[in-house]
């Protein structure tokens, strides 16, 4: 007899995010193109062994109506996408202000907006009234795609409203909730309006995961000074239940940077930029225009560098890819024209006729001339005031085992405790210090920098985002299956 065939059974993977990957453009009344972002991230979450996943989230485009919505979540389907449509004005007080005017700056030490601190409770309110509403859609159409067995794992802080709604649809939904920036310290996360709620919500899931042990330990003071529950290793205990808080530090796909560099279009684009550069050590930063990341602070300790060390004047440049991003809120917009003017400055100083010491890009670069641009590069310097991880750090020690270049690290970044071992690290507050660290790694002998290289690169090839996905993915499966067993006892 033939034994029977069984089919694995493959266990559904629920990701939700506030954005999806794709960017989405509309061709006509009922057609769009997507184009898919195929980050590290991205591969590693879709590509959980053993889970068969969906992606849930907002695809950034206000589509109205309901032909372009209906044509949309049907070509979003064939990327293994649901969308969660979301009107112009939920996201201006959800997106722009709520996520990113209140709870970004806030986790990332740059206090709340004054504002609202002052007497404007009402857009504070308002905005946290549609940051749940936002949140609560998400639920809606999470509880549409649930079945049962499935595994949720949403992300950020744009959704730390969603365990709760999540669990009051159905307690048996297996849900996890990772933060991708720092949780601060609980006398900051003290300061927000709806700090109990958001505590809450979030202990509603099984398993919250964050980058750091620190993080973590920020988190599980925050319930314990807040509301006053037990916090214990493990994580937090709240009327005999237990949420397990833990710290999963992400990775990339480095594979992805070491086998792009071999591609011969990679390597026609390293040596263009060596001609181009020749003659000149190359810096390199690359970030979000946004004000976590202390493009400021980065460009002012160059320009002390340069008053200083007047013989390096003409022989390093700087090259600032600065990625413009939430460009309605009014914040990033201040900051964009005070990069450009402290760029101007800089470049009028130093500059010659024939040569300027910064090129400053506002825009991005595609994956391929990003890949050249790390290989060809000496220092980078990322000076974040604060990062959850920061993977242009990772990225660019995957891109260096050939030339074994300089990394200057911000303390205040996540990846500062994993890269720390051969990075320069830096307080990116303390301009004087910072310009040391471009002098010291400019100078830095090639015996000392293939050490502090191996080390980074070892760590960046070893934790890679893939293993990072399947870590927490398991681990919150076991969690949910362990408390289960306990309460079936
Ligand atoms: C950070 C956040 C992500 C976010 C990304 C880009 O890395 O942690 O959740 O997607 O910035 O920002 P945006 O607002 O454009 O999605």
């Amino acid at each position: 007899e033939e034994a029977a065939v069984v089919r694995p059974f493959r266990q559904r993977l629920l990701v939700v995010a506030n954005r999806l990957p794709v960017s989405a453009i509309r061709r006509g009344e009922d057609s769009w193109s997507l184009e898919i972002s195929a980050g590290g991230l991205v591969s590693a979450l879709l590509g959980v062994k053993e889970f068969e996943a969906r992606w849930i989230g907002w695809a950034g485009v206000n589509v109205p109506d309901e032909i372009g919505q209906k044509a949309l979540t049907k070509a979003l389907a064939e990327k293994r996408c649901i969308p969660v449509f979301l009107d112009e004005e939920i996201v201006h007080q959800y997106y722009n202000g709520y996520c990113n005017n209140i709870l970004w700056p806030l986790f990332h030490y740059l206090g709340l907006p004054q504002e609202d601190r002052l007497a404007t409770t009402r857009s504070f309110q308002t905005q946290f009234a549609a940051y749940k509403k936002a949140n609560q859609m998400f639920a809606d159409v999470v509880n549409a795609n649930y079945e049962d067995g499935d595994v949720i794992c949403c992300h950020d802080y744009h959704l730390m409203y969603l365990p709760e709604c999540l669990k009051k649809y159905n307690t048996k939904m297996k849900v996890g909730w990772f933060l991708h920036t720092p949780f601060p310290s609980s006398e900051i996360h003290r300061t927000l309006p709806s700090r109990s709620e958001l505590l809450r919500s979030v202990l509603a899931a099984d398993l919250v995961g964050f980058h750091t042990y620190d993080y973590a330990r920020h988190f599980v003071s925050a319930c314990t000074q807040i509301l006053g529950l037990e916090g214990t290793p493990e994580g937090v205990e709240d009327q005999g239940r237990m949420t397990r808080v833990a710290a999963f530090p992400i990775g990339i796909d480095s594979d992805r940077f070491i086998r792009a560099l071999k591609l011969s279009q990679v390597q026609e684009h390293i040596k263009e930029l060596k001609e181009r550069f020749a003659g000149r050590k190359v810096m390199l930063g690359v970030d979000r225009l946004d004000m976590i990341k202390g493009i400021p602070q980065k460009l002012l300790a160059f320009e002390k560098f340069l008053e200083e060390n007047p013989y390096w004047c003409g022989k390093v440049v700087l090259l600032q890819i600065a990625v413009p991003t939430r460009t309605d809120v009014p914040e990033y917009q201040k900051l964009t024209s005070q990069v450009h003017e402290i760029v101007g400055r800089i470049n009028g100083r130093f500059g010659t006729l024939t040569a300027v010491p910064i090129h400053h890009l506002d825009r991005s670069l595609n994956f391929h001339a990003l890949c050249a641009l790390y290989a060809v590069t000496d220092v980078a310097i990322v000076t974040s005031l604060r990062d959850g991880m920061n993977l242009v750090s990772y990225e660019f020690v995957a891109c260096q085992d050939a030339k074994k270049g300089v990394l200057i690290l911000s303390e205040f970044a996540g990846a500062a405790q994993s890269l720390g071992a051969g990075a320069i690290l830096v307080n990116p507050w303390n301009i004087i210090e910072v310009a040391a660290s471009i002098g010291q790694a400019l100078n830095m002998p090639a015996e000392e920098r293939e050490k502090r290289h191996c080390q980074n690169f070892h760590h960046v090839i070893m934790h890679t985002a893939q293993e990072w996905a399947e870590t927490f993915v398991s681990e919150l499966n076991d969690t949910v299956v362990e408390a289960q067993l306990r309460s079936s006892k």
